[in-house]
């Protein structure tokens, strides 16, 4: 995600922050800027790129202010280039703001201020923030963003600077991370404490609802409605290479720890609790069109295709639409049939994948309206679709994709549910999903707390040669995509499969050493999988189930149980899949496999 570094009390701010931007460059981003105050007022310098193109452009003998803001972005409104960068400054010019978050109502808010004649020069939600805390401003800069986050809805981490208040900088939070880093004669405040490490070890760590003004020899610290508040003071123990993990030993095991957050923002301002509904504005159909779609064709690859089987499940049960997932490098090599009425959906974390991206080209070439579901903001699948949803995930580093999977699969029971509200489900069904759905989080966070029991499990398994993975209905993907988690960064052989498929063939396999991961919540297919497990048991195949809370039967016939809440079928998946990815990194970790970079693979496939 995004990157906030701000310091006030420093001489020759520029360089400070340009070297706090550089700790945040592990986040990933696209763009950066700066924005530094001196006597005569504010300097502010953004581009488009990497870091080290900013600081080539920076004019450095004019930087000589003592107090700044800085910034890496990571795109989710508006494209990633040089205006829509941070920092953002109000209608005169005054006040700069770097803002990690969405504000959700920014459309309104953005409304409602060009009537009073503000005139924008992004497609932001942040520039928005910035003319609205302008707007409000009459001399006190804490009291302007006081009164201006009353009004905002969403999610912000942000630093505030004004030229007429040298020497201040506000920051506030909801939703997005800051810290304070407490100096001797300079103060600090970041997104990340990885940013300020450099400079000091005692921090402050800002809870939701609360801001802070620093100044060189003061840290004071509110709540957003202006209730002083007195915070403690840690001081950091960590390394930096840890801080930029967030402590975790691995990336790939931070995406994990994410997904309560990852898939709370794929749903974040998309659903309306009240109608049983959702609003998808990117797709960029209107209803008539919405109402008239007679079949969809998903094409993805690897982990994102293994979401879109899984969203062929939910589009065709509860929208009642015909749906074909298909692997998109075999799609443009065959002569695909689309018709009137046909709507193509790409699935790609990175959204640079070159396979996915030729394929939605060819089926734009048939005539089909194409749509992206994608993590990053000016991908090129992003760019060249017709339309799509952004997933929301933050920058995903470990090469095994995690929270950009849930994050898909969260954006394709929203598109269900959008689709299905305009066909069979009912207001009440739509209200019930979404409360479910609002669930989700919380979930995901009891299944995680099951890591340390799931590692005891790999430590038995971590030498076995093969794997089976078993499920059935939308837990067929599951189980795909726990075998590939497992070969990516284990290089073990793993093979998914249909539960039922097995005894056509793989059911050969199964001996006293063979580990069976059998995917059996208490779903629409439960009664049928217990059979499966059974056949395995027979066979004295070692099994390892996950189950839903509660469940007795399974246990009994399974070696290991690993349990996950219960939920509404549609989002068993969520739930279930995370065991196997924390199954497949203790396995890897065990093995003293590099997790993060396995051998072969790259992050973005941009070859054929
Ligand atoms: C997932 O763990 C893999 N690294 C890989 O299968 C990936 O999902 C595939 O290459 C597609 O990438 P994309 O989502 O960026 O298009």
């Amino acid at each position: 995600m995004c990157g906030i570094v701000a310091i006030t009390g420093q001489a020759d701010v520029a360089e400070t922050l340009i070297e706090g931007l550089r700790r945040l460059e592990y986040r990933g981003y696209d763009s950066a800027g700066l924005a530094v105050v001196d006597g005569k007022g504010l300097r502010v310098h953004k581009r488009e790129g990497k870091i080290r193109d900013l600081e080539e452009n920076l004019p450095w003998a004019l930087l000589k202010g003592n107090c700044g803001i800085a910034h890496t972005r990571w795109a989710t409104h508006g494209e990633p280039n040089t205006v829509n960068a941070h920092p953002h400054l109000d209608g005169d010019g005054k006040l700069a703001l770097v803002h990690n978050g969405i504000i959700e109502n920014y459309a309104s808010l953005r409304a409602q201020l060009e009537k009073k004649g503000h005139v924008f020069a992004s497609e932001t939600d942040t520039e928005v923030l910035a003319h609205l805390i302008g707007e409000f401003y009459r001399g006190n800069l804490e009291r302007a963003v006081q009164s201006a986050l009353k009004v905002c809805e969403g999610t912000y981490g942000i630093a505030v600077v004004h030229a007429d208040e040298p020497g201040k900088i506000v920051g506030a939070r909801r939703g997005s991370p800051l810290v304070v880093g407490v100096g001797q004669g300079a103060n600090y405040l970041a997104s990340d404490v990885a940013a300020i490490l450099g400079q000091t070890r005692q921090v402050i760590y800002l809870d939701d609802g609360e801001m802070v003004v620093l100044t060189p020899d003061a840290v004071v610290t509110t709540t957003v409605d202006n209730q002083q508040i007195t915070k403690e003071i840690e001081e950091i123990t960590w390394d930096l290479d840890q801080i930029q993990k967030g402590g975790y030993a691995h990336y790939m095991l931070k995406e994990i720890f994410e997904q309560p957050e990852t898939i709370r923002n794929a749903f974040r301002g998309r659903i309306l609790p009240d109608s049983g509904d959702v609003k998808l504005g990117g797709l960029r159909l209107t209803d008539w069109e919405l109402r008239n779609i007679r079949r969809i064709i998903i094409l993805a690859c690897g982990t994102s295709y293994h979401a879109g089987l899984i969203g062929e499940y939910l589009l065709e049960e509860y929208a009642r639409i015909p749906v074909e997932v298909e692997y998109a490098s075999e799609f443009r090599y065959r002569s695909p049939i689309i018709e009137p009425g046909t709507l193509c959906l790409t699935i790609s974390q990175s959204g640079e994948t070159i396979d996915t991206l030729e394929a939605m080209r060819e089926a734009r070439r048939k005539g089909a309206k194409v749509l992206g579901i994608t993590n990053v903001v000016g991908s090129t699948i992003a760019r060249e679709s017709d339309g799509g949803v952004y997933v929301h995930a933050g920058p995903e580093i470990g090469v095994a994709s995690t929270k950009a999977f849930t994050s898909q699969v969260t954006i394709l029971a929203l598109l269900t549910l959008l689709l299905g509200r305009r066909t069979c489900i009912s207001a009440d069904q739509g209200m019930r999903i979404i409360r479910e759905l609002q669930l989700m989080p919380d979930k995901v966070r009891r299944i995680l707390d099951a890591s340390e029991q799931i590692r005891e499990i790999a430590q038995v398994y971590m030498g076995h040669a093969n794997f089976l993975y078993l499920g059935r209905g939308t837990n067929y993907p599951i189980a795909l995509e726990g075998a590939l988690k497992l070969k990516e960064i284990s290089y073990i052989h793993a093979e998914g499969y249909p539960a039922a498929e097995m005894k056509h063939g793989p059911i050969a396999l199964i001996d006293p050493h063979m580990p069976v991961v059998v995917i059996c919540a208490r779903d629409g297919s439960y009664e049928k999988i217990k059979g499966n497990v059974q056949e395995v048991r027979a066979r004295k195949g070692k099994i390892i189930a996950i189950v839903t809370e509660g469940e007795d039967e399974i246990c009994r016939l399974s070696d290991h149980v690993i349990t996950i809440p219960e939920t509404l079928d549609p989002f068993t998946p969520l739930l279930s899949v995370i065991p196997l990815q924390l199954l497949a990194y203790h396995i890897a970790v065990l093995r003293g496999e590099n997790v993060d970079q396995p051998r072969n693979l790259a992050k973005a496939v941009t070859v054929e």
